[in-house]
């Protein structure tokens, strides 16, 4: 499982809780953080270089937990993957499907980076959901870096997150597609600002729902009754991955080892 920084980290907490069984290995290119700001194209080869290193370590399945890694570069990691009959499973579809089941006015905003927003992927996918929609997406350039240095969250912070959802309520949306995996971590202030009538949808949980499946039908389950092993890499200081990642997933995360994906 990959993402630029700690934000995947909510997305393999899902994992965990669905599938405490298997072993799985987080890595954060958290050197080339963030993602969400860079052209596609430069996103396609980070994609293929951290594909590939995990690949190298015999993954049995790939979970893109990164949004704009998903939306620049999921083609790119399949590519790779689906010959050693490796699965990828990615973000961004499984939201959309969540928000266009639950919204009951069709009036759905997408909180994500720029990157993913200019790519258009969730428009796409909320189109490919044979309901018609009013999308309003948001691109946040400084949300994930404020999550990633574990910020203060003082009035400029929150003056910046008031407005980016000031377009989401003036749309009175009433479904909002936190379309970047750091956005989990700071939900509480979202859904505070968003206000209680308005539903938010994360990735995290239909994702672990789908790599449970995947897994199971292509008997590749781990069928063990314990807990399975766990271990991270990052591209950057190793020290403050530690930090971050023990604080958001609460639980300790041993030794983290930092990588070159190009050595
Ligand atoms: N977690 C990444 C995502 O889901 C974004 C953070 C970044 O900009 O690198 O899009």
């Amino acid at each position: 499982m990959f993402d630029s920084g700690v934000g995947g980290l909510t997305v393999l907490h899902e994992c965990l809780v669905s599938l405490p069984g298997e072993d799985f290995v987080y890595l954060g290119d958290t050197a080339r953080f963030p993602y969400g700001t860079r052209p596609a194209e430069e996103l396609r080869s980070f994609v293929a270089d951290v594909a590939g290193y995990l690949l190298d370590l015999d993954a049995k399945l790939l979970v893109i937990a990164c949004n704009s890694a998903t939306s620049a570069g999921a083609d790119e990691a399949r590519r790779l993957a689906e010959p050693l009959g490796v699965p990828v499973v990615t973000v961004i579809e499984p939201e959309a499907e969540i928000a266009a089941a639950i919204t009951e006015s069709g009036k759905v905003g997408v909180l994500a980076t720029p990157t993913t927003v200019a790519g258009g992927a969730y428009r796409r996918a909320l189109e490919g959901q044979g309901r018609a929609l009013e999308v309003t997406e948001v691109g946040c350039p400084d949300l994930a870096p404020i999550i990633q240095r574990d910020a203060t969250f003082d009035h400029g912070v929150i003056d910046t997150v008031r407005g980016y959802v000031k377009p989401l309520k003036q749309a009175q949306v009433d479904t909002v597609i936190l379309g970047c995996t750091h956005y989990p971590l700071v939900a509480p202030l979202l859904q505070r600002i968003l206000g209680r009538d308005v539903r938010v949808v994360m990735a995290g949980h239909a994702v672990a729902a789908s790599v449970q499946r995947i897994l199971a039908e292509r008997g590749l389950d781990n069928p063990r009754e314990g807990e399975g092993d766990y271990r991270f890499l990052c591209t950057s200081d190793a020290d403050s991955f530690r930090e971050i990642g023990t604080r958001f997933l609460q639980m300790p995360l041993g030794e983290v080892r930092r990588v070159d994906l190009r050595g």
